[in-house]
């Protein structure tokens, strides 16, 4: 077993050391759950991710052997419109200094990059391999999160996994990406795993049989509670005096506070 392969078999985090990204632990350990059984239903793989930044996802493709190609489409605005209500600012955000940084970690010759979105500019056509693992991680809005979705089907293989961060924010696109899925009657199964990571495993590719997902599974309460949490802020805000004061009155008009 080579050194890559033992420290993924125990979902190491060591293999995000070397360029840092805005996942949590728990997302970092299901991305490498994720590949793993990717790896193990596969002698090959290409992986195709929206949103790269500096590299700090790619890096455990980049060290893989089992991954052939790595397409990396990221539109590199200055800042990015976000469901959260205010725009997000990414400063020295470059395909150039992405992989100068990813050149550190290992020759960069199998990764593909792309600046673009896929609403307007990048074409499936575009992508010269199937896919079978894509991760979407670009603009948070709910617009672009269903046109990276749309796009990562058509370039997916028969069988494959497309993978979502920030579920916490992005849930309103992930139930239309769903909707999809029912409308074109896609065959899919799909899962919330922690922190906040979603995977919708397209055809026949059982990611969850394999046992760092299927634990993850079983034990479903870590993402439930960080993607609660990470959304009580809008409780908290809603509870302050003055919002509070108005929706006591409307439930007082309304009376919608009495059970009987
Ligand atoms: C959250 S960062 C990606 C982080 C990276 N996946 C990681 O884990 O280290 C979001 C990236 O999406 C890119 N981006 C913003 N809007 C985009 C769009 N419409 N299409 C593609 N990429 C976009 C930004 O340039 C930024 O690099």
């Amino acid at each position: 077993m080579s050194n890559f392969e033992q420290l993924i078999s125990r979902l190491d985090l060591k293999i995000y050391e070397k360029i840092k990204t805005q996942l949590t632990d728990d997302d970092k350990q299901t991305l490498l759950g994720c590949q793993f059984a990717v790896r193990n239903l596969l002698p090959k793989y290409n992986y195709l991710e929206i949103g790269s930044y500096l590299g700090g996802s790619i890096q455990p493709h980049l060290l893989d052997e089992k991954c052939a190609r790595v397409y990396s489409i990221d539109k590199r605005p200055l800042r990015q419109p976000d469901e959260r209500g205010v725009d997000y600012i990414y400063l020295n955000n470059s395909t150039a200094r992405m992989l100068e940084l990813l050149s550190e970690i290992a020759p960069t010759d199998k990764i593909k990059t792309i600046d673009g979105d896929t609403r307007r500019e990048v074409k499936p056509s575009q992508i010269e391999e199937k896919i079978q693992m894509c991760f979407i991680d670009g603009e948070h809005t709910d617009e672009a999160v269903l046109s990276d979705f749309k796009f990562c089907l058509e370039v997916l293989d028969e069988n494959g996994a497309i993978l979502f961060h920030d579920s916490a924010i992005n849930y309103n696109a992930i139930a239309n990406c769903i909707q999809y899925l029912k409308d074109n009657e896609i065959k899919f199964r799909a899962n919330s795993l922690p922190d906040a990571v979603f995977v919708i495993e397209i055809g026949d590719f059982p990611l969850h049989k394999s046992p760092p997902i299927m634990e993850r599974l079983l034990n479903n309460h870590v993402g439930f509670i960080f993607q609660m949490q990470y959304n009580d802020y809008y409780r908290q805000f809603i509870n302050k005096k003055p919002f509070q004061l108005y929706r006591r009155l409307m439930t007082k008009l309304k009376g919608t506070n009495i059970s009987d």
